[in-house]
């Protein structure tokens, strides 16, 4: 055996055993992401919607190639005229249309199997419509309201009053006055204290202290919601679930947000993106019929004859997120050129069944991740603005360094100082933020 070949049969020995391995390897994980941004638009796991349920789908196709060449291409698939395609298509083509192909390799279709498989239905959604989230620390906090206070004091005092009205009859009925219990001693006493001692000044002065710390609970409050509504979550016209829709269905974000990489805005969703499921799914697993018919009457649809009145009123989302007007904030700029996820400002809002707001949005809320993230140098379109930093820097610590050998050239300098952020980039100007 010479050299080539030796190579060559290693190779083929090698094969036998990637073989069972590249199966066994297949991310579940990747398979979960790459699920939710090609399939998860039109299949749901565990259910049917735009297409029909994935669950067991493997055991449903005579031979895995065929499977991986309908996923790569449906209308080639359609075309070679298989009986189970043919079924399929029947009942479905009407519903969703002929699939689009999918840009997807036979690897990544490898790791979405995967995660189909391994995928469980999830327990039995209670109703937790009033649940709040993970780190809603905020909302959980006990709000001391200054109204119920008022009521429990006022209440106290006339409970009081009546014991001391009973007390006295009690005492006058059976002729007893000198003999009390310990709470009469005190009842006693302090009704000795009212009538006789207490004189109008210092009446007046325990008023006035009663009512400052009223004021002061009051301001307290105020403050709190002052603008800062970090744990705001209002209830909405709809009970719409992100945990049911994000989390459980694994639909994209960017589905119903439609902005958030081309535009300032992320938008909320119209009624229509609603309606590519909403059209099929008429009952949820917690409020039945009713959430889904608001969709319905937004858009004048009549589920029963399936059939659009024409007469259309929008949705009355409240909104959570707020900056004051006089500050510019652009999702595109920071979830596409700074590559942030939505995470890293919303919280987790795939386990929220109400949305809240997890972040301050204060200006040091903005500045302090300015200062903190690095920004990746290559690729990016801010190129020329760092060019002119890394002058200035460069100028900077040539002008510090005595030595003859730390005197760099700029291309030495700009790889050994890789650690640019926000900040420097200008993230720090006001006028980038202020308008
Ligand atoms: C635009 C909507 C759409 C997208 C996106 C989509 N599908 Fe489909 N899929 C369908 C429809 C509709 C059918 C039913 C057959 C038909 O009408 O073409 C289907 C059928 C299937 C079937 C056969 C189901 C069965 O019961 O045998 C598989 C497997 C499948 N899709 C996998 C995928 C995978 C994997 C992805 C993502 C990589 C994906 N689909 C993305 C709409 C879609
Ligand atoms: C099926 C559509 C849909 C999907 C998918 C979806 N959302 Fe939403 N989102 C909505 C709707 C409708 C609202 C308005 C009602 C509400 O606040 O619950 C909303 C509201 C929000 C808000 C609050 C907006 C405000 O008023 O300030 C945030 C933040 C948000 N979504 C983030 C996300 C993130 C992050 C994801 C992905 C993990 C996501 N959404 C996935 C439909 C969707
Ligand atoms: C990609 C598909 C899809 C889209 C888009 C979608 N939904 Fe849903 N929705 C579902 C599915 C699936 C269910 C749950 C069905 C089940 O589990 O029984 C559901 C359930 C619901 C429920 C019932 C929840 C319950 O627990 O009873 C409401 C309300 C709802 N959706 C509102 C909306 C609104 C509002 C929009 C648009 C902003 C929207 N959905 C967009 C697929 C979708
Ligand atoms: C989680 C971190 C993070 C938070 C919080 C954040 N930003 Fe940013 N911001 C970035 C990153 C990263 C970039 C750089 C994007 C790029 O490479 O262009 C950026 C860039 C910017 C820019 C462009 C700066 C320039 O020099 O061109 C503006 C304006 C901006 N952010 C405004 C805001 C405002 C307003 C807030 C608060 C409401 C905020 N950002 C909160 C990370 C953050
Ligand atoms: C750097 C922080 C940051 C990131 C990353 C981010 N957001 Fe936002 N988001 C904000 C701020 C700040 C607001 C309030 C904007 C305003 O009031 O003008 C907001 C508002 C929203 C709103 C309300 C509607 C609107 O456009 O004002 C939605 C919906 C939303 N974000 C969804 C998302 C989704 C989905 C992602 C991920 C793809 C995401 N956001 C990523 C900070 C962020
Ligand atoms: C990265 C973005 C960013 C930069 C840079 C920035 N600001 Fe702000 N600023 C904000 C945000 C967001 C708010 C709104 C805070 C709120 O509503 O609590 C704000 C609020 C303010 C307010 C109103 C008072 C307040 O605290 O609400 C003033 C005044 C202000 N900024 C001045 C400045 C000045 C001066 C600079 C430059 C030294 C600057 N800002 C730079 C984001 C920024």
């Amino acid at each position: 055996m010479n050299r080539h070949n030796c190579a060559l049969f290693a190779l083929f020995v090698l094969s036998f055993f990637a073989l069972p391995f590249t199966a066994l390897s297949a991310d579940v994980a990747n398979g979960e992401k790459l699920y939710q941004i090609n399939c998860g638009a039109c299949h749901l796991m565990g259910k049917n919607a735009t297409g029909p349920n994935l669950e067991g789908v493997e055991g449903r196709w005579e031979s895995k190639e065929l499977l991986y060449q309908w996923i790569k291409n449906p209308s080639q698939v359609k075309a070679m005229g298989n009986p189970y395609v043919d079924q399929l298509l029947a009942e479905w083509e009407p519903r969703g249309g002929l699939m689009a192909a999918q840009a997807v390799t036979d690897a990544e279709i490898d790791d979405i199997l995967a995660y189909i498989t391994n995928w469980a239905p999830p327990a039995p959604v209670v109703d937790n419509s009033a649940v709040q989230t993970d780190g809603s620390a905020a909302a959980d906090e006990p709000n001391l309201d200054v109204k119920t206070l008022i009521f429990i004091i006022i209440g106290l005092l006339v409970v009081l009053g009546v014991m001391l009205r009973i007390r006295a009859r009690v005492n006058q009925l059976s002729g007893k006055t000198k003999e009390k219990g310990p709470l009469g001693v005190l009842i006693g006493e302090l009704k000795d204290f009212v009538t006789k001692q207490m004189n109008p000044t210092l009446l007046v002065l325990s008023a006035v202290g009663i009512l400052s710390i009223f004021m002061v609970i009051d301001m307290y409050n105020r403050a709190q919601d002052l603008g800062l509504q970090q744990g705001y979550a209002p209830d909405q016209p709809i009970k719409f679930s992100h945990k049911l829709h994000a989390g459980q269905y694994g639909i994209d974000c960017q589905y119903c947000h439609t902005g958030v990489e081309k535009s300032k805005n992320a938008n909320i969703p119209s009624a229509n993106i609603c309606m590519n499921c909403h059209n099929v799914v008429s009952s949820g697993p917690t409020y039945g019929k009713t959430e889904i018919a608001k969709i319905y009457a937004a858009i004048g649809y009549d589920a029963d004859k399936g059939k659009y009145s024409g007469e259309q009123k929008p949705i009355e989302w409240v909104r959570i997120h707020n900056l004051p007007d006089h500050v510019y904030f652009n999702h595109k700029q920071h979830v596409v050129a700074g590559n942030l996820d939505c995470e890293n400002c919303h919280g987790n809002v795939r386990e929220m069944e109400v949305v809240q707001q997890v972040s301050l949005l204060e200006m040091g809320w903005c500045i302090d991740c300015h200062r903190k993230t690095e920004v990746e140098i290559d690729n990016n379109y801010y190129q020329e603005h760092f060019h002119q930093v890394f002058k200035d820097d460069y100028a900077a610590y040539m002008a510090k360094v005595t030595k003859e050998e730390d005197k760099i050239d700029l291309a030495t300098f700009i790889k050994e100082h890789k650690k640019y952020t926000v900040g420097d980039m200008g993230g720090l100007e006001c006028q980038k933020c202020h308008y």
